[in-house]
């Protein structure tokens, strides 16, 4: 494989338009798309707009007449066309974790009599805090069954509450399957939470198809919402106004205006609000969401599965001398839009790669992730970046102290 030959597949690319719609530093070659998403320059207008026009202009009657007071559903319905929900099953709210908190929350009052819950012990361990956390409130001796991905459908056994997993791993990037997971646990009784941080937008999802009972994610990924920008939850019709989710707060009541003095719930996934959101926030998430909506999803997997393909194969053709490992299924049904390679030296030699401008990231303790974002990741990217990894293995230059000297973000 040559760079030509990437070069060709650049300028076929159906995708290749949305690149020009996001600004990307010249000489940057950015695969951490699976982490902070690029910043459409839509959003930078959209922003301007909301501050300056709705909140500068309009002021506080921007809450109706701007459609702030709605937007958190808005928003949660442009999810939901993403992953296979309905209209009335997403709300954009809140951060994953606060959105983990509530799901499962509501998931072990419908559970009561069952006291296991089922989660891949090596999962991005907020999910695994929160729900460590819930359980102490709880104070009903639940215990969190952890499991390796290989061991989750041997692990759903009838004492099961709830299966909470990630749809694609952090670390890994490797993918699970959803319809077949779900269908155990339903078989076994018990229900499911979905973490789709890192598959929402990148790869087609269809939650009521596979029967999914709740679901959470993030919008800074693969759906470019910007730095913390809000989460998602997504509650399946069946489920709605039945038990109450405890974050009890006055926009989850069924009239936040009367200001009653008793808590009255919502019956619809409105009662999975809380408080008052950041609008400016949700409206920059809204740009980046509204453009993974033009994209044509069949085409964003059937890039991002070529670039992990070609990726992988350049790593062969090219670092085999070298110590890195493929982390990643090779098999792209079984991956999401990351590759990961172990090295004992990953730090350094991410911290080498930012210095020449390819931009990855670490995870503890070995692990370098290599994101692809298909709106804006090229071919070529693939080929340059690898070149750039070659010189610094070949010269040693990992080693030099400075990219040896911790951060606070990896
Ligand atoms: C799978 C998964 N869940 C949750 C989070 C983060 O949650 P929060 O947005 O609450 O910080 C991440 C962050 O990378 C993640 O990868």
């Amino acid at each position: 494989m040559t760079r030509k030959d990437l070069e060709e597949l650049d300028n076929q690319d159906p995708l290749k338009q949305f690149r020009t719609e996001f600004k990307i530093p010249e000489g940057i070659l950015y695969f951490d798309g699976n982490s902070l998403g690029a910043l459409p320059y839509a959003t930078v207008d959209r922003v301007n707009e909301v501050i300056l026009d709705e909140w500068g202009a309009k002021l506080i009657t921007s809450w109706n007449s701007s459609g702030w007071y709605s937007l958190s559903e808005t928003i949660g319905n442009k999810i939901a066309k993403l992953i296979g929900a309905d209209d009335g099953e997403i709300v954009c709210v809140d951060g994953t974790g606060l959105n983990i908190n509530k799901v499962h929350a509501v998931a072990l009052k419908m559970r009561a009599d069952r006291k296991v819950i089922v989660m891949e012990g090596s999962t991005f361990p907020t999910d695994v805090y929160i729900t460590q956390g819930l359980i102490d409130q709880l104070e009903q001796n639940h215990k969190i069954r952890f499991v390796e991905k290989n061991e989750i459908l041997d692990a759903i056994t009838e004492d099961v509450a709830l299966v909470s997993l990630t749809h694609v791993h952090y670390k890994t990037g490797h993918l699970l399957d959803m319809k077949t997971i779900t269908q155990k646990a339903h078989e076994a009784g018990a229900l499911v939470v979905w973490d789709l941080s890192h598959s929402a937008g990148v790869l087609p999802i269809e939650l009521n198809q596979c029967n999914v009972d709740f679901a959470v994610g993030c919008t800074y990924k693969f759906l470019n919402g910007g730095p913390g920008s809000p989460g998602y939850l997504f509650v399946g019709k069946r489920h709605q106004g039945k038990q109450i989710q405890p974050l009890t707060g006055w926009w989850s009541h069924e009239q936040p205006f009367a200001f009653e003095q008793n808590y009255r719930p919502k019956n619809d996934i409105g009662q999975f609000l809380s408080g008052t959101q950041s609008i400016i926030a949700l409206a920059a998430a809204e740009v980046g969401i509204d453009m993974v909506l033009r994209a044509d999803l069949a085409f964003v997997r059937k890039k991002s599965v070529a670039l992990g393909d070609i990726f992988i194969r350049l790593i062969q053709e090219h670092l085999a001398d070298y110590e890195l490992s493929l982390v990643t299924p090779i098999n792209s049904a079984h991956r999401g839009s990351q590759i990961s390679l172990r090295s004992p030296h990953g730090f350094p030699i991410i911290q080498a790669l930012k210095d020449v401008g390819v931009i990855g990231d670490f995870r503890s303790p070995d692990n370098m992730r290599f994101g692809f974002a298909p709106l804006y990741t090229r071919y070529t990217d693939l080929w340059d970046a690898v070149k750039k990894l070659k010189v610094i293995m070949e010269n040693d230059t990992w080693r030099a102290e400075r990219f040896n000297i911790p951060t606070d973000v990896t």
